[in-house]
């Protein structure tokens, strides 16, 4: 079995060396994008530098109408579900329509996994382009409806998140200004807010990865954090990964340089 389509994966939950165990549906069904639906390799690296990055919830949730973490091109949802168990928060879930199924079994399959960390994971479609909206789908076989009542029920629709994640999602030409397009109507104002993204060094993207770092410095995005991790030899490749986090720029703040 490769590695892309394994079906669970340790995540560090803190600094002790403990770890969650995080169970996905066989994906092997299912195509996006013409590609076999899978978990890239930005998500495993990213899911185990969560528990090292310092973020501030204070303030977040449903009476608050801000969410904890919102992940952006889910896929199979390896990140947002470590984030909700790693912060103790709510973390929803959002890819096109032909992935919400299974990320909606994989938010089902580790349901008893995030009550246990206080956490809790919720579905959504949120189509980069049209990101003023996010439709609610169903999480943990609750449906989700607006201005619905119960404890896993948010009304996500508008809601800002103090924390976006996205792994492995710059890969056309189109993808920076999407993303950064999807980041501006959905990162919360706060000062505390961040964006952590994480993706491979391949040759091809390169481009579009620097288009990626000028555009978030020019929406008023300073780079705060980075670093690369080399993958274990599982994945059969030898592909670099950086990660970066990303803050708003305080008022006369100058923005770094970037990649
Ligand atoms: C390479 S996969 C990465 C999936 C997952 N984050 C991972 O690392 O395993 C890219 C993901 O971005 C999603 N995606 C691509 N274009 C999108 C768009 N316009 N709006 C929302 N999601 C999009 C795809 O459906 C896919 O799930």
């Amino acid at each position: 079995m490769s590695s892309r389509t394994r079906l669970s994966f340790d995540v560090k939950l803190n600094k002790l060396g403990e770890t969650i165990n995080i169970q996905i549906s066989d994906p092997s069904g299912l195509q996006a994008d013409n590609l076999a639906l899978a978990t890239w390799g930005s998500s495993e690296v990213l899911a185990n530098v969560l528990h090292r990055l310092p973020v501030d919830f204070s303030n977040t949730g449903v009476l608050q109408h801000v969410l904890g973490v919102l992940e952006l091109g889910a896929g199979t949802g390896l990140v947002g579900l470590s984030a909700a168990c790693i912060w103790r928060t709510n973390a929803t879930l959002t890819d096109l329509p032909p992935l919400l199924p299974a990320i909606d079994a994989n938010i089902a399959l580790n349901k008893d996994l995030l009550s246990r960390h206080d956490a809790l994971a919720t579905l959504g479609m949120l189509d980069w382009s049209q990101p003023e909206c996010i439709e609610s789908g169903s999480s943990s076989g609750t449906v989700l409806k607006e201005g619905g009542h119960g404890d896993s029920i948010m009304n996500v629709k508008r809601m800002r998140a103090r924390v976006i994640v996205a792994a492995d999602t710059v890969y056309s030409e189109e993808h920076p200004e999407l993303l950064v397009n999807a980041v501006k109507a959905r990162l919360d104002s706060k000062p505390e807010a961040r964006l952590i993204m994480c993706y491979p060094l391949r040759i091809g993207y390169l481009d579009h990865i620097r288009d990626l770092w000028e555009r978030l410095e020019d929406a008023g995005l300073v780079c705060i954090q980075e670093g690369r991790e080399e993958i274990d030899d599982s994945w059969d490749e030898d592909t670099p990964y950086e990660w970066c986090v990303w803050r708003w720029q305080a008022v006369g703040e100058r923005p770094q340089s970037g990649t």
